[in-house]
């Protein structure tokens, strides 16, 4: 992977590997703040609207005030990626309480929120494992229970995700007591019953509502495959028709071996190909 020439932080377009922060960053000290990671393709920002969303609900959640409107920001990112000569990458997007010296509660005064924009090479899904799918593991889930809240403390996640690599795996499904997955360390977690249903967790405090998810939900919707949003169990993996996993940068990708047992018959299924065509299509609409 390419290291990015320019990143924008704090109000200035600085060379990536001069950018800097605070030492007391609430982000860096406490992981006090939210990000976003939004996929540039053909020079378009895709569903940026919908980030925009889901960190000003992100925001709320932390009570966190925005540096700046969010057209602003759109005007930055696009100057960021016009400085760095790409139409294509991940862009990722962190706002942090800012500055201030070590104290639990919030600072008074509210410093300004500090905001670090940088653009990476972009994540695709290699044409491999779309074909074959990918393994994934359980794990339980030992995040905090705002998980709709995109925050930047993820040590829960990565220490599953790095349990995944660890076992031959590409994502670990979280599950809770109860033995019901809420979703992937970094990615949405869908199954396909026996009668073609998708069945996926519901949007509410237990995950992440993924933009990519919202619109696999609205494309199968219209194109009349059924969809229950309820979560299913490490026990309902077992019997699944097909599964997988969504993200901005997974999309859509096929689940083909769960703890170490093929989904049915270990091939990627009919109804996630179709899924695949109409989100790949949508993507073209929008880029
Ligand atoms: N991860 N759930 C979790 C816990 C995630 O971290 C992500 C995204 C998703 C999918 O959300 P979306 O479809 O909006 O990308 C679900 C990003 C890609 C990341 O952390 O890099």
């Amino acid at each position: 992977m390419r290291i990015p020439k320019i990143s924008y932080v704090n109000g200035r377009y600085v060379p990536y590997t001069q950018a800097s922060i605070g030492i007391e960053d609430r982000g860096n000290v406490f992981s006090d703040g939210a990000y976003e990671g939004i996929a540039l393709i053909n020079g378009k920002l895709l569903d940026l609207n919908e980030h925009f969303e889901r960190l000003q609900y992100s925001l709320n959640i932390l009570s966190i005030k925005s540096p700046m409107k969010f057209p602003v920001m759109k005007i930055i990112i696009n100057e960021l990626a016009r400085r760095n000569k790409v139409t294509d990458g991940f862009v990722y997007l962190q706002i942090s309480r800012g500055n201030a010296m070590r104290n639990h509660q919030f600072p008074n005064p509210a410093p300004n929120a500090s905001l670090i924009i940088t653009i990476h090479d972009p994540r695709k899904p290699s044409a491999k494992l779309l074909e074959n799918g990918i393994n994934v593991v359980t794990h339980p889930d030992l995040r905090m229970k705002r998980r709709d809240a995109k925050t930047i403390s993820l040590l829960p996640n990565i220490q599953a995700k790095q349990y995944a690599i660890e076992n031959e795996a590409t994502e670990s499904w979280l599950f809770e007591e109860n033995g019901k997955i809420t979703e992937g360390s970094a990615s949405n977690a869908f199954i396909i019953d026996d009668i073609d249903t998708i069945i996926t967790h519901p949007e509410n405090q237990s995950i992440l509502g993924g933009i990519t998810r919202m619109k696999i939900l609205q494309l199968a919707r219209k194109n009349s495959i059924n969809v229950r949003e309820e979560a299913f169990s490490t026990e309902d993996i077992k019997s699944a028709k097909e599964a997988f996993a969504s993200s901005t940068t997974m999309r859509i990708m096929p689940v083909t071996k769960i703890d170490g047992e093929p989904v049915n018959d270990g091939k990627v299924g009919k109804i996630t190909k179709q899924l695949i065509a109409l989100y790949d299509n949508y993507i073209r609409e929008q880029t």
